[in-house]
């Protein structure tokens, strides 16, 4: 299984402390021998079940989010130098475990990839703080992970959860965002042509009463 996981992740290894990428490896272990997916699905799997013909993976979206927090965290510390304090383990660690959960979430109902009743009632935040703890990882990663989704909206972020935070969304609103876009501005024009299209019925109906008071 060692083997599988670093196939998948190998920013694994840019963790510095042994200890803590010791913990990282063991959380996605027990994640994958847990789940209905496999490694191997996890290169497959549209990384949204929310967005229509997905075509971009579970393990392709996870990556972007951990390669973009890396280089996000690297250019303000060069640009902030002693002003902004960013520890980059606790980052990384955080950033490959947000979505560690998720391999718990999922099911296959007649041979589809759905979402389970456990996953609906414990998201994957939830379940992923869960894993971390199982493995001793520190509170600083799990609050990444409580804190990755909107459930974390609420409270407040250290630095390397509100740059692993916004990592995520960046590489995930434009999807859903792109499909948003589309139908508001059907929407839009809908409403333009019904709007135009009772004023000409209103302009006309009240000709007719001028034409008809006129009669
Ligand atoms: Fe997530």
């Amino acid at each position: 299984m060692r083997e599988k996981i670093k196939k998948i992740w190998p920013e694994i290894e840019w963790i510095k402390d042994n200890d803590l990428k010791e913990k990282v490896y063991l959380c996605w272990e027990y994640a994958v021998e847990n789940s209905v997916l496999s490694t191997e699905d996890l290169e497959k799997i549209p990384f949204s079940l929310l967005i229509d013909n997905c075509n971009v993976t579970f393990m392709n979206h996870k990556r972007t989010a951990v390669h973009l927090s890396v280089e996000i965290a690297n250019i303000m510390q060069k640009n902030f130098g002693d002003e902004m304090k960013i520890n980059m383990d606790i980052l990384i660690a955080g950033a490959i475990l947000i979505d560690v959960g998720k391999l718990l979430e999922y099911e296959i109902v007649d041979g589809k990839l759905t979402t389970s009743k456990e996953g609906k009632l414990l998201r994957h935040p939830f379940s992923g703080v869960s894993i971390a703890d199982r493995f001793g990882l520190p509170a600083e990663v799990q609050h990444i992970i409580a804190y990755h989704s909107k459930e974390g909206d609420l409270g407040k972020r250290t630095v390397e959860s509100i740059i692993v935070h916004h990592a995520d969304f960046v590489s995930f609103e434009p999807f859903k965002d792109a499909v948003t876009l589309r139908l508001y501005n059907c929407t839009q024009i809908t409403l333009i042509i019904l709007k135009k299209h009772s004023e000409n019925l209103l302009n006309l109906s009240h000709l007719c009463s001028i034409q008809k008071f006129g009669d």
